[in-house]
């Protein structure tokens, strides 16, 4: 049976652990990595904004971290709930808008991996989930943000792939870049996740619109949050031993914040 259907993918938690779950093992290393290197506190508490289906927070969970979130998709905070319970863990991920949120208890590190600062569309949003991050880290805790910049020296990205397997259930996504309105800064992204099973095909049509940043652009907005400074900056290869020094052809980069 083949079935369309014009939908968000964050309401799929399943289909969207699958496809982003494959890079969690070297994600994971990375981040305990930062933690050791980059943090001026100890960190035994671990806060993730926009925390969808949870794939991180879990295993740091499991690992022995007070974790805990926020995430606007209450499908994706009820997928994450109950997978924390499933390893008897407190079910701490609440519904909450990464722009302007409150915890009652400040955290030693945060991250948020993959561009979803990005999702957040305007300058005050942007600089309101900074400023609520400041405020939320414990001092010399750490905010880890993986964006995808845009390069000022060679042609962007256009178009990503991914595809992932488990048993029977295949998923593929293709996504690509519709265009960026220079006005508001807006990249129009067209997304298509092809999900298979034995029996059925089911297409979700997706469509996302991106902040975009260029490394300058980035770094005033960051200026405007005295209380973070970058500690280091890294690639998607997540590697601890190797920096990335940003430069105009850096896109995929992982800034590591600390708290003042
Ligand atoms: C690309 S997913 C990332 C999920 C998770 N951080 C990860 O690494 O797998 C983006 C998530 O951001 C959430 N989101 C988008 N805008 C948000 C906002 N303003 N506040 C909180 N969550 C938001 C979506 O619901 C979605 O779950």
């Amino acid at each position: 049976m083949n079935t369309q259907v014009e939908a968000s993918i964050y309401d799929y938690p399943v289909y969207y652990d699958l496809l982003f779950g494959s890079d969690v093992a070297s994600e994971f290393r990375f981040l305990k990595a930062c933690f050791q290197k980059h943090a001026g506190c100890e960190v035994s508490s671990v806060f993730e904004p926009a925390c969808g289906t949870g794939r991180l927070l879990v295993k740091l969970g499991r690992a022995g971290f007070a974790v805990s979130g926020n995430d606007l998709n209450p499908k994706a905070v009820q997928y994450c709930n109950d997978r924390l319970a499933k390893y008897e863990l407190p079910a701490t991920v609440v519904v909450g808008d990464m722009s302007n949120f409150r915890v009652r208890k400040k955290f030693d590190a945060a991250f948020n991996m993959i561009n979803t600062f990005r999702h957040l569309s305007t300058e005050e949003q942007a600089l309101g989930h900074l400023q609520c991050m400041a405020k939320g880290l414990s001092k010399g805790g750490l905010y880890i943000l993986g964006i995808h910049l845009e390069p000022t020296a060679c042609k962007p990205m256009q178009e990503e792939s991914w595809s992932a397997r488990r048993g029977n259930l295949v998923v593929n996504s293709y996504m690509w870049s519709k265009g960026i309105d220079r006005k508001t800064r807006l990249e129009h992204l067209g997304l298509h996740v092809d999900v298979f099973t034995p029996t059925s095909r089911l297409r979700i049509v997706d469509h996302m619109e991106y902040r975009t940043y260029k490394y300058a652009e980035f770094l005033s907005l960051l200026e405007k949050v005295p209380a973070l400074e970058i500690a280091e900056t890294y690639d998607f290869a997540y590697n601890i031993r190797r920096p990335h020094v940003v430069n105009g052809r850096s896109e995929d980069v992982v800034f590591v914040l600390r708290r003042r």
